[in-house]
């Protein structure tokens, strides 16, 4: 008998620490220490023991099932932390391990140029305004004092929205020169940026969408002079401190007398280069005292009032700055010409 427990503690114990998980240890649990178990079959055979080993038997199978539970336990324990180092090597997270790329954009090198302008006019007291793209041609044309024949009017020209011609893209910005009259209260001093529509067909230098920034002032006593004073010094901002400009007359139906602004070419100083296309002079906007028409049709008195207004192409002055030969690279989003900015 004491052979055949001996066997048993061999067998058991090799059988536990062999045992690959928690539900083989329960089995084995069973097989050798369960109610229909080899350690029960064994002490089944006590009674033919005499009285003398029958306690020392006894003893020795008591320290027997003792020591087979004590190994499945620690098998157990053993089992169950191999699983949570698994576990826990499975689902680490490597807090060292490199961030996945994210790519951040940056301005658009126009919208830089926007940004600087608005500065300088909000630095000067001016508010940004925004209006309406889609537009009356009453707002467009008639109330700026663009006569009925005017060649910008026509269905080649402008993109209408109705046959009778009365709503449109608008042209120009020169609408919120209206807007901001009949809304505002006197003085006013704005600049209103934006896109504007006309059907032009896209090369290097037109595109049926462009971006125009429009600027108005009206107060008591606004002459041609401060109209000259205040763009000389945006021209200076922009371009540089004696960047020199002249005042060309032109005309605008919306404004009385009107001109445009060129300055010198700061590449040749105005002998004639290719960028200035030999002219000595790049042109930068339209300009003029607004119309006492005008003025009149929204309600403000002539008499009384006066202002200046003024119109520029955003492009264009992106292109100067930048030395971008091509309106197209503007619009097209082309990340390998966007990154250079
Ligand atoms: N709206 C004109 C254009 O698109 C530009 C312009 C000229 C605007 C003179 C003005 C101005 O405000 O006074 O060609």
């Amino acid at each position: 008998m004491r052979e055949m427990m001996e066997k048993l503690r061999e067998a058991s114990i090799r059988a536990v620490s062999e045992a690959a998980d928690v539900d083989s240890l329960e089995a084995l649990r069973v097989k050798y220490l369960g109610k229909k178990g080899e350690l029960t079959a064994i002490l089944r055979q006590m009674g033919g023991l005499s009285a003398e080993e029958r306690p020392v038997m006894g003893q020795l199978a008591n320290k027997l099932r003792a020591d087979i539970e004590q190994a499945i336990d620690s098998r157990k324990t053993a089992l169950s932390s191999a699983v949570m180092e698994m576990k826990l090597a499975a689902e680490t997270v490597d807090v060292t391990m490199p961030a996945a790329d994210i790519r951040l954009g940056h301005k658009h090198p126009m919208y830089n140029v926007l940004d600087q302008i608005k500065d300088i006019f909000i630095g000067m007291g001016f508010k940004i305004v925004d209006g309406p793209e889609v537009e009356l041609a009453d707002y467009n044309f008639t109330k700026l004092n663009i006569e009925d024949s005017h060649p910008s009017r026509e269905w080649t020209d402008t993109f209408y929205f109705k046959d009778d011609s009365s709503i449109l893209l608008r042209t120009q910005t020169s609408p919120m020169q209206i807007h901001a009259m009949e809304t505002s209260e006197l003085p006013i001093r704005m600049i209103a940026p934006g896109r504007v529509y006309r059907k032009d067909e896209v090369d290097a230098t037109h595109s049926p969408m462009f971006h125009q920034i429009e600027g108005m002032v009206i107060d008591k006593g606004i002459t041609m002079a401060d109209l000259k004073a205040t763009l000389n010094l945006v021209v200076e901002k922009i371009y540089g401190e004696g960047t020199v400009t002249r005042f060309r007359p032109h005309h605008f139906p919306f404004t009385e007398p009107s001109a445009e602004l060129d300055i010198q070419c700061h590449k040749c100083g105005g002998k004639g280069c290719p960028t200035c296309k030999g002219e000595g002079w790049i042109e930068v906007l339209g300009c003029g005292m607004v119309h006492p028409k005008v003025l009149a049709g929204c309600g403000i008195d002539p008499d009384e009032y006066s202002g200046w207004a003024f119109g520029m192409g955003l492009e264009r002055l992106a292109m100067g700055e930048y030395k971008i030969a091509d309106l197209r690279l503007i619009f097209e989003n082309d990340e390998r010409f966007l990154e250079q900015f």
